[in-house]
């Protein structure tokens, strides 16, 4: 596996690669887990090649953000990618992404507003530019994003839809379950920011969230039930929660009702100073 940062050479080695076959994109920070590693091996799976990339995009961090303690650990990365059969990594530097003078920001509205969007100002507009950015600079035929991101994915495929995005086409973006620890919590790079204990209460956000399902499709009232999520989260120790919403799964506009379509429980919480989110699939009720 090759690692390539500037992007001349990114250009030409893409374009070698692509004579022998398709091209799939997994996008990431780096820190790489067995949820990164899950999306490399699904990425096999729809094209030729593998192109990873990993950059830590400092526009979609917000002033308190934890931009500068982000783990980086690029030579296990790239290890890890390797032995899954990555063919390239595209590893920019900041000065690579955003020359001096760089002045463009893609902002899409509706879905990006709430949930994350709502608690993270500005945090969508530096996904979906830096999105774009990567899929001009690859050129991917598909490109992979985790469901446990599920507004980012919802923002990425309204953004390829809105601009007519060629590479990938909004078709060719394929979202892939969350991939969890034995105990229920999604894996995440900033999993590794909790303590034991911390770590310990942490598994409880996605128990407590499976019990919220069941007892929504169970038809219990929703906005009850939510209420119960969030105060079972702050009994386990968490402590604050920024949502936990019922919102339909495609729009993510929030149900207060049992939902008649497909929906998706939504919660991002606070334990010590790590944010968590995650997200599971509500069966609608036949209308
Ligand atoms: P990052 O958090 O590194 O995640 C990279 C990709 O891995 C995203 O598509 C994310 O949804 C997916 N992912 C993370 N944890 C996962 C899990 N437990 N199961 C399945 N997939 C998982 O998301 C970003 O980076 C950035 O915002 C990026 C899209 C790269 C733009 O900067």
């Amino acid at each position: 596996m090759e690692t390539v940062s500037d992007l001349q050479t990114l250009r030409e080695t893409v374009d070698e690669l692509r004579q022998s076959g398709t091209i799939a994109m997994v996008p990431t920070m780096g820190a790489l887990h067995e949820g990164h590693l899950t999306l490399v091996r699904e990425a096999k799976r729809h094209a030729d090649h593998v192109v990873a990339s990993i950059f830590v995009n400092p526009t979609q961090f917000g002033p308190n953000e934890d931009l500068d303690a982000y783990p980086r650990q690029l030579a296990e990365d790239q290890a890890k990618l390797e032995s899954e059969g990555t063919a390239l990594l595209w590893a920019p530097d900041v000065a690579a992404m955003y020359p001096a003078g760089f002045a463009t920001s893609i902002s899409v509205s509706g879905v990006s507003e709430g949930l994350c969007g709502a608690s993270r100002p500005g945090h969508f507009d530096g996904v979906a530019t830096v999105v774009c950015k990567l899929f001009n600079q690859v050129r991917p035929d598909v490109a992979l994003f985790g469901e446990k991101d599920w507004q980012q994915l919802a923002v990425i495929r309204r953004m390829a839809r809105d601009l007519d995005l060629a590479f990938p086409l909004a078709g060719n973006i394929i979202g892939v379950p969350t991939v969890r620890e034995a105990d229920g919590l999604a894996m995440s790079s900033r999993n590794a920011y909790l303590s034991p204990e911390e770590r310990a209460s942490a598994a409880r956000l996605s128990q407590t969230m499976r019990e919220a399902i069941e007892r929504i499709e169970a038809g219990k009232d929703v906005p009850a039930t939510l209420g119960w999520l969030q105060s079972e989260l702050v009994s386990a120790g968490f402590a604050s929660i920024d949502y936990a919403t019922l919102a339909d799964a495609d729009s993510l506009t929030p149900l207060l009702s049992a939902p008649t379509a497909p929906a998706r429980l939504l919660v991002a919480a606070r334990i010590g100073t790590t944010r968590l989110i995650d997200n599971m699939h509500v069966e609608g009720e036949a209308a």
